[in-house]
């Protein structure tokens, strides 16, 4: 049993994959068994077609709404990571050039985020944010276990502060680290963490308050420095010194081309390390992400192992050893290739088109904004009260009959009830492709107004797609 969904296909009498008359070669066994291994091997060409035939059946990555994560790379960038997908990224030694551009990659980024000492930071290129949040709050732990255990104080109860909204990537932090995940609830006309409720969940046991730029429920930027000002005063008050870890999935490669005046960074002395992915608006193809901590002190020695079977010593920090090395190349093309002028004009794009669609479907009359993608380009929107003929489930589902892949979900505890899809902009999503999809939901919305009542409820119109 597989750790994902069912096989949608298990349970049909076919066990065996078919091989199109063309491609079957005379002498080869033609059933390819479903899921077990074949006993004898095949053609290339053949497998290639086998494999590629059925994934035609996967939706279109540019319609795909619900992502964050680049659909669009250019071709020159494609190229070079056909050129190193052999190249394992822990192999530093072997591969002296890929390691030197994770480390310029690891300066450019931290001097982007304002580190003060950006010629000494420290940071490491990941698989994504996931395992860059997995990262940070081993770090955030052990700090504040040291600290803890120095004042004679216990170590057992440690806790992290964050919003509901926090993203799954946090949840899982808090449970393979068994650490309390402290969540501040959500209200109508708050959807993300503020510094008042932050403060109020925050004691001695906080090893960090994690602060989310933007938010994966609808783009909107945590304001990590009203958070910030909130905690000295705590400091102030009670002597407690909490740092902040700036989760800057999506907003870390946006916001300092987007609203460089934004203070999020390192520019708050109590952010103490960040992460961003690489592979959402740092505009790589899945998987590379980025930590970065303020100081070599924010990131304790005992969690760096130093290894020497590879040939020289090599500093690691991280839970894979290997992992492709490819995507961090794309991610210094993309640095050069675009700079600040390049990642400003296609995020301001992006952006742009964000607000179009927003507006026009403000402008619709049935549907109610939460957020109008002008932090993120990201926004979403409910139906207004008095729309009974549909459900944000049924108008994702008839957007599916266009190719538009939109996530439709509930939000968190408290706003349960509320129900929303979320669309997220990104390179390569075009102000042309906006207009055909207002058009599309313009067209859906008027189809189930000239019902003579509610779409009958289907269970197949459940949550969807929702990351
Ligand atoms: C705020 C936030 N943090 C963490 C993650 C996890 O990132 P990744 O998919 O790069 O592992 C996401 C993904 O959407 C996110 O939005």
């Amino acid at each position: 049993m597989a750790l994902h969904r069912t096989s949608r296909d298990a349970g049909t009498s076919q066990d065996f994959l078919t091989t199109r008359p063309q491609f079957a070669r005379a002498g080869e066994v033609q059933p390819i068994p479903r899921l077990r291994l074949p006993d004898t091997e095949m053609d290339a060409d053949t497998a290639f077609q086998v494999v590629h035939d059925e994934l035609i059946l996967d939706g279109s990555s540019r319609l795909n709404l619900a992502t964050f994560v680049t659909t669009w790379m250019d071709p020159q960038a494609e190229r070079l990571m056909a050129l190193t997908l052999d190249k394992n990224m822990v192999d530093k030694d072997e591969y002296p050039q890929t390691a030197e551009l994770e480390l310029r990659c690891v300066h450019m980024i931290a001097d982007l985020w304002n580190a003060p000492q950006s010629e000494a930071a420290t940071g490491t290129s990941t698989v994504g944010s996931s395992e860059a949040v997995m990262l940070g709050g081993l770090a955030l732990h052990r700090k504040w276990r040291a600290r803890q255990a120095a004042a004679g104080k216990p170590t057992d109860r440690p806790n992290f502060v964050t919003g509901i909204n926090v993203q799954v990537a946090w949840e899982k932090a808090a449970r393979y680290w068994d650490i309390e995940l402290r969540t501040a609830p959500m209200a109508e006309g708050r959807l993300h963490l503020t510094a008042d409720e932050a403060v109020k969940l925050v004691d001695e046991n906080t090893i960090g308050v994690i602060a989310v730029l933007g938010s994966t429920f609808d783009g909107s930027y945590e304001p990590v420095k009203e958070i910030s000002d909130a905690l000295d005063k705590l400091q102030a008050e009670t002597g407690l010194d909490v740092p902040i870890h700036v989760d800057g999935a999506s907003g870390g490669f946006v916001a300092p081309f987007l609203d460089p005046d934004l203070e999020w960074d390192f520019r708050v002395p109590r952010v103490r390390s960040i992460n961003a992915s690489g592979h959402k608006y740092g505009l790589v193809y899945p998987g590379v992400g980025w930590v970065i901590w303020r100081d070599s002190s924010d990131l304790p020695e005992d969690l760096v192992f130093h290894v020497n079977y590879l040939g020289g010593d090599m500093p690691t920090f991280a839970l894979n050893f290997s992992r492709p090395g490819s995507q961090v190349v794309a991610q210094y093309y993309n640095l050069i290739r675009l700079g600040h002028t390049g990642y400003r004009r296609i995020h301001q794009a992006s952006r742009d088109t964000a607000m179009h669609l927003s507006e026009g479907i403000d402008a619709m009359g049935s549907f109610r904004l939460l957020s109008r993608g002008d932090e993120l380009p990201v926004f979403s929107f409910a139906l207004k009260d008095d729309v009974k003929n549909f459900t944000v489930y049924d108008l994702a589902a008839k957007l599916r009959e266009r190719g538009w892949l939109v996530p439709s979900y509930s939000l968190p505890a408290d706003l349960e009830d509320t129900h929303v899809i979320r669309l997220v902009i990104r390179n390569g999503f075009s102000r042309d492709m906006a207009d055909i999809l207002l058009t599309d939901i313009a067209a859906a919305v008027s189809y189930f107004d000239g019902l003579s009542g509610p779409m009958p409820h289907d269970p197949a119109h459940t949550p969807s797609f929702h990351h």
